[in-house]
Formats: C-alpha cells, structure tokens, sequence
C-alpha cells in the first residue's frame, strides 16, 4: 500500500487494483454525482480502467487521485484529487465522500492534509477548489480547512464559487 499523507483518522493512499468496487460505489452515489454531474465513471468496467490509469500515472506525476480510506478499518471511503485544470489554469483540489460518512469533518480533515502536501512537498503555489454554488457542505469544508473565496463564475455551465489557498 502506498501512502501519500495520513491524518488521525484517514489514510491517503494510492489505487490498486483490488479496490474497484470501491470506487465504483463512490462514482455511482447520486447523492455525490448530483453536484458534479459531469465526472461519470458508470460501470465496474470504467472503474476498473481508471483504476489502471491511475496505477499508470502514479508512475509518472505527481498530481494525482487518490483513495481515502479510515485508518481503523481500511474502508475506502472517498477520492480526492490534486490535477492540473486548464479551466482554472492551476492545481484544483476535488474530493467525494461517501454521503454515509458526510458531516464527521472527514473533508475539512483531508483537504487540510492532501492541500498541505501539495503546496509544501510538491511546491504548489496555489490550490483552488471549485464548487456549485448551492453544495453548502462542500463550502463549509473548504472554509474550514482554511481556503478563502476567490471569485464566482461558471464552471462546466454551473455557477460555482472558486477556492484558494496559497503556499506562505
Ligand atoms: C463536499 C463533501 C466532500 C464534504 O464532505 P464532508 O466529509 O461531509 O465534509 P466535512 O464534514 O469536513 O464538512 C462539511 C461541513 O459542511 C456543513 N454542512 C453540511 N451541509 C450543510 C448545509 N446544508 N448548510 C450548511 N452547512 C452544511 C457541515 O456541518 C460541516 O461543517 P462543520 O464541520 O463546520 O459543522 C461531500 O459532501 C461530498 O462528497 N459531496 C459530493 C461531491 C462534492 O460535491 N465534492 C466537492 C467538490 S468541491
């Protein structure tokens, strides 16, 4: 298992293989694909493709999606992300938690360590999160892990409020 960052509750790990039911369960939750419908993953099979994609790319960059799972237990629970968006152009973080596990602060907690990770060990300048305008919980998280409102604007025809934070 490949660890990226850990917090006191969760590990950040790379994907392998063995974990595409996981992530099936996570791409396939309504509740998480009501606010970003347009990343569809919507079968086992591309599950099972961008698994090794990822696999693939660990190799290769830095910026990746990784696997969120709690450190008691090993269930994957989550994806987050740092990738470089032209839309933004600059590094977004995107993160999807399971809605079993929404409002533990498992996000805020994450965000923090993953954000942290990309602006002191990768040397990001600046992190920007975009969300739909009307996903309160995923403001609040981003708040609370300490990014500041940006701008809003339009984001894949949606409005979205634009996050940042930036390396001191
Ligand atoms: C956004 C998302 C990742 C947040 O995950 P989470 O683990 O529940 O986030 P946290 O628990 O760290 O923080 C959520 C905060 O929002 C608050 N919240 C939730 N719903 C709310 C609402 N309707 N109004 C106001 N605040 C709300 C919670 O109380 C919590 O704040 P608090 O800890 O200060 O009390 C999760 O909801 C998700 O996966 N959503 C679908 C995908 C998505 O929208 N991703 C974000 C793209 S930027």
């Amino acid at each position: 298992m490949n660890i990226v960052v850990e917090t006191d509750r969760l590990i950040i790990k790379e994907f392998e293989e063995a974990d595409v039911l996981s992530l099936y369960k996570i791409e396939s939750d309504k509740k998480i694909i009501e606010f970003l419908p347009w990343v569809k993953l919507s079968n086992e099979k591309e599950c099972r493709r961008q698994i090794k994609k990822y696999i693939n790319e660990y190799k290769k960059n830095k910026l990746n999606s990784w696997a969120v799972a709690i450190k008691e237990t090993g269930e994957i629970i989550g994806i987050t992300r740092l990738i470089y968006s032209n839309k933004i152009k600059g590094v977004e973080l995107g993160t999807k938690i399971l809605p079993e596990y929404w409002n533990k602060g498992y996000a805020s907690e994450l965000s923090r360590a993953i954000v942290d990770y990309g602006l002191y060990e990768l040397g990001i300048d600046e992190i920007t999160a975009v969300t739909d305008i009307n996903n309160a919980g995923a403001i609040k998280s981003l708040i609370n892990m300490g990014m500041q409102l940006k701008k809003y604007g339009y984001y894949n025809g949606t409005e979205a409020a634009f996050y940042s934070i930036k390396r001191e």
